[in-house]
């Protein structure tokens, strides 16, 4: 089977099998440990840099069901769920909370895995459970929004121990007194918004600087921002007086990754096929016909750029996949 249409990069590339499931009894029939055996939702954070030499099982698990009370809403909501029908479909009820995460291309139960966030907000911090099948003995559980360990595009679902699990549901609160998230410079100057003028907001803001993958291929952010010490970031200071950084602990700065690649002069740069895009450096596009080899090659050029300047250590946001499973930079 092709792949190149169930990866939002688009690179051509082919797997042994490919599955649709629909419920847990399904996932269990199809999975395999025969195999290597990857779960995706629409993969738009997976991609596929090589013909897979295995078994690809597409998480399919759908439904919305909604409980109201009066200090918010609860919505239980299968993995295989498009992200962003939800945010509109919560926007459209009048139910703030979601409003800020527009747009982000992917499935329910991918939202966790990384956390997903933007613009203020993370996917945790509005999750209160999220329900698990460990495909290697078919056990059921959930964890709590604080067994979920969420951090900056990471969670426990990223550790050696999850494995074997595959997320299908995902449960969120909506407390109805939440507050709007204007922090972020764009949405700061609305006035006074609520929900759907700042859901409007964010869908135009990401319009304009990232690229749509259904008219060119992308997986959105190619790498995570790095963290790096106080120390390390007041010497580049002295040499760049204008690097941005975000405090995020009394020891340490965060960066936006996008300002390090502009500087180290990619902005644009296209190679085989494969570019750095021109208004958001931090998202590599497939510009024509992109092979896995060409994207690793830029981006590994990149990463090795950016170390050599600034002496920062770039990683992958997105997950890659070769031959036999998990490829690393
Ligand atoms: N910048 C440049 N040159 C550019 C563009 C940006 O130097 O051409 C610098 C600027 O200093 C700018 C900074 O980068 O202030 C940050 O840029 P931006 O606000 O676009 O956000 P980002 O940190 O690059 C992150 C997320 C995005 C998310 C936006 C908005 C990560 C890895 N990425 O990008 O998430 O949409 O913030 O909140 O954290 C994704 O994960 O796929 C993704 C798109």
């Amino acid at each position: 089977p092709d792949l190149s249409q169930r990866h939002t990069f688009g690179i051509h590339s082919q797997c042994r099998e490919l599955h649709e499931f629909c419920s847990v009894p399904q996932l269990l029939a199809l999975y395999t440990s025969a195999a290597p055996c990857y779960v995706m939702g629409e993969g738009s954070n997976t991609i596929f840099t090589d013909d897979y030499d295995g078994v690809v099982l597409v998480n399919k698990i759908t439904g919305v069901e909604v409980s109201q009370s009066g200090d918010g809403v609860r919505l239980k909501v299968g993995a295989g769920e498009n992200w962003h029908t939800l945010v509109a479909f919560t926007v459209e009820q009048g139910w703030g909370g979601l409003e800020n995460l527009a747009l982000i291309p992917g499935s329910v139960g991918a939202a966790p895995i990384q956390n997903i966030g933007a613009y203020g907000l993370e996917a945790g911090e509005r999750i209160a459970q999220v329900d698990v099948v460990d495909v290697s003995n078919g056990e059921l559980f959930s964890l709590s929004q604080s067994e979920c360990e969420f951090g900056y595009r990471d969670s426990i679902f990223k550790r050696p121990r999850a494995q074997h699990w595959v997320v299908t549901h995902v449960h969120f609160w909506l407390p109805a007194n939440s507050k709007p998230i204007t922090a972020y410079a764009e949405l700061a100057a609305l006035d006074n918004p609520g929900p759907v003028a700042i859901f409007n907001k964010v869908i135009e803001v990401r319009q304009q600087k990232l690229p749509d993958p259904a008219v060119l291929g992308n997986a959105g952010s190619f790498f995570k921002n790095p963290t790096i010490s106080g120390e390390h970031y007041h010497a580049l200071q002295a040499i760049c007086p204008t690097i941005p950084g975000f405090k995020v602990s009394d020891e340490e700065v965060k960066v936006p990754a996008a300002w390090l690649i502009d500087q180290a002069g990619f902005k644009g740069v296209c190679k085989d096929g494969v570019c750095c895009y021109q208004h958001q450096p931090l998202v590599l596009v497939n510009q024509h016909k992109a092979t896995g080899k060409a994207l690793l090659a830029l981006a590994r050029e990149i990463q090795s750029k950016v170390k050599e300047r600034f002496g920062v250590q770039l990683a992958a946001e997105v997950r890659l996949i070769g031959k036999q499973g998990r490829v690393t930079l």
